[in-house]
């Protein structure tokens, strides 16, 4: 089975759907509310929620987006005047789709507190082959999209000679990390472009117990709010913590 396919069977649905749903329940409720879905199908899905009587006073509120995240988001983020606008941000993919770029562009805004699932044992754990020279060039170019930079490469994997001794060897770039420094390479590229980062990323698993996505949250600025929001993340994800 394809990976991309594989990740989606697994995927916990709790973690999959809802999160529109409890944004739509949270009191105070926001001024707006932009859900971005790329397939028709599922954003033909969210714009009925608008009409669910839970939420009638926010129906003029929802604004459903079908369209590529990434690109919606740095155009939003670009067009978007920050000067007296607040955001939260929720990026819940399935698995490689959010570009380092765009939480850049989020970050850059310095006006967006942001929750990011980023998929440690979901994807990129497994898009990591022992060998770099088995991973497929389009997987690559996925890695240094979601990293932002190929420095993955020199993170992971470490040179080995296959065989020292006479001199005849190969030399391989051998994986030599284990999740917990893949998600701790994530951690210190949010916390290089956003003021504050919640020290405790949650670790979520699927039924059978095993790692599927990092949580993590970045604030907007690190001045009071900043650090009462980073508060306020910091237990929410104690609650949800477990160790990889
Ligand atoms: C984990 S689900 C999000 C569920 C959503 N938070 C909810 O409450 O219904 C991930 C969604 O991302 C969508 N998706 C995948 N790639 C995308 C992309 N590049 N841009 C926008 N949406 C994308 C998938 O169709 C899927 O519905």
């Amino acid at each position: 089975m394809p990976l991309f396919a594989q990740i989606a069977e697994e995927a916990p649905q709790k973690f999959l759907d809802g999160s529109a749903r409890i944004a739509l329940r949270t009191k105070p409720s926001f001024d707006q509310y932009l859900f971005i879905e790329k397939s028709r199908a599922r954003a033909e899905k969210l714009e009925k929620l608008r009409s669910e009587p839970d939420w009638t006073s926010l129906a003029d509120s929802v604004y459903v987006r079908c369209g590529e995240s990434n690109e919606l988001l740095r155009r939003w983020c670009d067009d978007t005047d920050w000067k007296d606008c607040r955001a939260v941000v929720f990026l819940d993919p399935f698995g490689m789709q959010v570009e380092w770029n765009t939480v850049q562009t989020i970050a850059k805004t310095g006006a967006i507190d942001t929750w990011i699932l980023f998929p440690l044992g979901m994807a990129v754990n497994r898009m990591l082959a022992d060998d770099l020279a088995d991973i497929p060039s389009p997987w690559q170019d996925r890695l240094t999209k979601v990293f932002g930079d190929d420095r993955w490469r020199g993170e992971f994997y470490h040179e080995t000679i296959s065989d020292p001794l006479f001199g005849t060897g190969k030399t391989r770039m051998r994986k030599g990390c284990a999740l917990e420094q893949i998600g701790s390479a994530y951690h210190r590229r949010l916390q290089s472009i956003f003021p504050a980062v919640a020290r405790n990323p949650a670790i979520l698993r699927n039924s059978t117990r095993s790692p599927l996505f990092q949580f993590h949250f970045a604030a907007a600025n690190a001045g009071e709010g900043g650090k009462i929001a980073l508060r306020i993340a910091e237990h929410l994800l104690k609650g949800i913590t477990e160790d990889i």
